[in-house]
């Protein structure tokens, strides 16, 4: 009995192996055509809604592979389904493809050749990434339980965001569960993280005025000063994470910018602040705000000065299913083997992906895309950001690998 037992795993393992140098063969043999597609996007980022000829590049190219049906959900997104032999599950993979207004300052050749617009984020790689694994799942609709939904989503980067706008046109109708993922330039290459819970938290925004009373520099006491003001303001706002929330609950208030005053010997009226305050917890999200203005007001009445504000809630937080993401790190654990596939730390960045996390469960990860000994260090959003190009043949294999897990035995 024991020596059946162990020939069955011996020709289980075997045949997984195979399966696995398989998917292998398979990346290898669109590996190159992923970084042309890469550099083509690179080379030519669109902002946030305006994504017209990326979304044709891509619909273009997934039509080309044949057996997909491609569809455009909203202006500047494209969506393509890949109907499996036999039924079973419907998973959806995401991609962004915006790009941000920087002007990059990176010299290979593939630079953006769309002045003051660049691919700082990778979104460039997710695209060029999705796009290689529908073409390599795309010919094995023979093998699929299911159906794949790719989802080429716009504007990510502008809230309120192209996720939405996709919910809303439809695409997550029949989705049992979604898996989008991001390069990661603050992990090495050849490295995957992946996480149940809290990864990305809900990046809100916040504009206050403080209205004082111009006049002289000479004779502040003819004037309420709206810059000292707003300066006690900040100092204040900072008490709110160090002394009136819970410790073990991630926030961040940050004001990111303060605006006043026209001349040496003026003081201005008005002040204005804007910022962005970071949450995970649903309740520590809705006091931010309170909290927030119950200081402003506090501040402004002791210094004989008033106030607006105005407090807009941005994206949910990414919070990854637990099921999901187990599913997930199985597939990769397979894929990669285990020393690969490490726990990703939470951070207190934004991402909409959340948008298809409450149509479905879902799990967002991240692929190592730095390399200290390249030089690739930049930080997303910099104007040297880039990736190395190898984690695109592992973001594909990601992809592929996953998706063979979940819709292989239904
Ligand atoms: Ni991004």
């Amino acid at each position: 009995m024991i020596m059946i037992i162990t020939a069955l795993l011996r020709k289980g393992f075997v045949f997984m192996n195979i399966m696995m140098s398989d998917v292998g063969n398979l990346v290898e043999n669109v590996e190159r055509d992923v970084v042309t597609w890469r550099r083509h996007l690179h080379k030519n980022p669109e902002l946030s809604f305006q994504e017209t000829r990326t979304a044709q590049f891509v619909y273009d190219t997934l039509q080309a592979f044949g057996g997909l049906e491609v569809s455009r959900p909203t202006a500047t997104s494209v969506m393509a389904r890949l109907i499996g032999a036999r039924p079973g599950k419907t998973l959806a993979l995401r991609a962004d493809m915006d790009a941000l207004p920087i002007t990059e300052e990176n010299t290979f050749d593939f630079a953006s050749d769309n002045p003051g617009v660049m691919h700082a984020c990778g979104h460039d790689g997710h695209t060029a990434i999705l796009l290689g694994a529908a073409r390599i799942l795309s010919g094995m609709r023979g093998e699929l339980a299911g159906e794949v939904r790719f989802l080429f989503q716009h504007a990510e980067e502008l809230f309120p965001g192209g996720a939405q706008q996709m919910v809303d046109a439809g695409v997550m109708e029949d989705v049992d569960l979604v898996i989008g993922a991001h390069l990661w330039a603050h992990m090495e290459v050849g490295l995957i993280a992946v996480r149940a819970g809290e990864l990305m938290a809900a990046p809100d925004t916040f504009g206050i005025t403080i209205i004082g009373k111009g006049g002289h520099a000479a004779d502040p006491e003819h004037t309420v000063d709206s810059i000292a003001v707003g300066a006690q303001v900040v100092t204040n706002l900072q008490h709110i994470v160090s002394r009136q929330t819970d410790p073990l609950k991630s926030m961040v208030v940050s004001v990111t910018k303060f605006v006043g005053g026209t001349a040496d010997n003026v003081i201005p009226g008005t002040v204005e602040l804007t910022g962005t305050v970071r949450t995970f917890d649903p309740q520590l999200r809705e006091m931010a705000p309170v909290l927030m203005e119950r200081i402003i007001k506090g501040v402004t009445e002791a210094h004989g000065a008033a106030y607006e504000f105005r407090y807009q809630n941005g994206y949910s937080p990414v919070i990854n299913n637990d099921e999901v993401t187990k599913l997930l790190e199985e597939s990769l654990k397979e894929a990669f083997g285990e020393t690969v596939v490490r726990p990703a730390l939470p951070t207190m960045g934004g991402e909409d992906f959340s948008a298809f996390q409450k149509q479905a469960p879902g799990s967002f990860f991240l692929i190592g895309a730095g390399n200290g000994s390249k030089g690739i260090t930049a930080p997303h959003h910099h104007p040297r950001f880039t990736v190395d190009e190898d984690a695109l043949a592992i973001g594909v294999k990601a992809f592929v690998a996953v998706t063979r897990h979940v819709l292989s035995n239904a």
